[in-house]
């Protein structure tokens, strides 16, 4: 299987490109910065430099071509203001579902967050609500489209090692934080399992091997 993970950079895109590679997949990282195509490369995947934020549809479509799936991993980031959320957050999922139509890529795993689906908690930022209203635009730009999406939102983001269980179900999850790791090895499942399609799943820590979990959603 061939995929392609943008924001291929990304922590969490890192871990899911070693992952890949480990069982026998193809994985295409694409990045901004032409300094990080060798991690993405020492991860196992082939690595495409590809600003989100600049490139064309038919950019993107051409480097799709062939591909059985599709990963937006991609995200602004702390430090990252309002424009950027739109721009990263929302804008760029946009276009990779737009080129996954195009170049007939069906399967397509998006990373939203927990959160996003109703309007930003009280108490925050405009940043967080400029991020929580991108990531809300993002799936329900994808929900709308005849692909077949899954959309994990995950908890807070942590770096400790894999656990290799989690609790992955429709919200409302109860609040919570997960390892990258975890998150990654749940993205590698959903993709080889595309009867999870057309589901919104929230993900956080739990006592549910990583298999199990992604096996019951189907
Ligand atoms: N932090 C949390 O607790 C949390 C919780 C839930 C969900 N999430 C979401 O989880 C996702 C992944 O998390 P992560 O920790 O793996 O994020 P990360 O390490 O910040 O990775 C995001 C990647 O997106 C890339 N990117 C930004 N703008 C781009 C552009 N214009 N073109 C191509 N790539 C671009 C970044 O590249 P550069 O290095 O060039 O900037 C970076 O490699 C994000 O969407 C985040 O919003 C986070």
């Amino acid at each position: 299987m061939r995929t392609v993970i943008a924001g291929g950079h990304g922590k969490i895109a890192l871990l899911l490109a070693r992952i890949l590679a480990e069982r026998g997949d193809q994985a295409v990282g694409l990045v901004r910065n032409p300094a990080q195509l060798a991690d993405v490369q020492n991860a196992g995947a082939e690595a495409v430099v590809c600003d989100l934020e600049t490139a064309s549809a038919a950019d993107v479509t051409a480097l799709l071509s062939g591909a059985d799936g599709v990963v937006f991993a991609a995200g602004a980031g702390p430090g990252s203001g309002v424009a950027r959320k739109d721009s990263v957050d929302r804008a760029a999922s946009v276009l990779m579902a737009d080129a996954a139509e195009q170049a007939g890529v069906r399967r397509f795993v998006q990373v939203s967050s927990m959160g996003a689906g109703q309007p930003p908690r009280a108490g925050f930022d405009e940043t967080w609500a400029a991020y929580i209203a991108a990531k809300t635009a993002a799936e329900a730009d994808l929900q709308a489209r005849d692909l077949d999406w899954t959309i994990v939102r995950p908890g807070g983001l942590t770096g400790a090692p894999a656990t290799g269980r989690v609790r992955l179900a429709a919200p409302p999850v109860p609040r919570g934080t997960v390892t990258r790791a975890d998150v990654a090895a749940v993205i590698a499942a959903l993709l080889s399992e595309p009867r999870a399609r057309h589901q919104t799943l929230e993900l956080v820590s739990g006592d549910t091997p990583v298999a199990e979990a992604v096996h019951l959603r189907t």
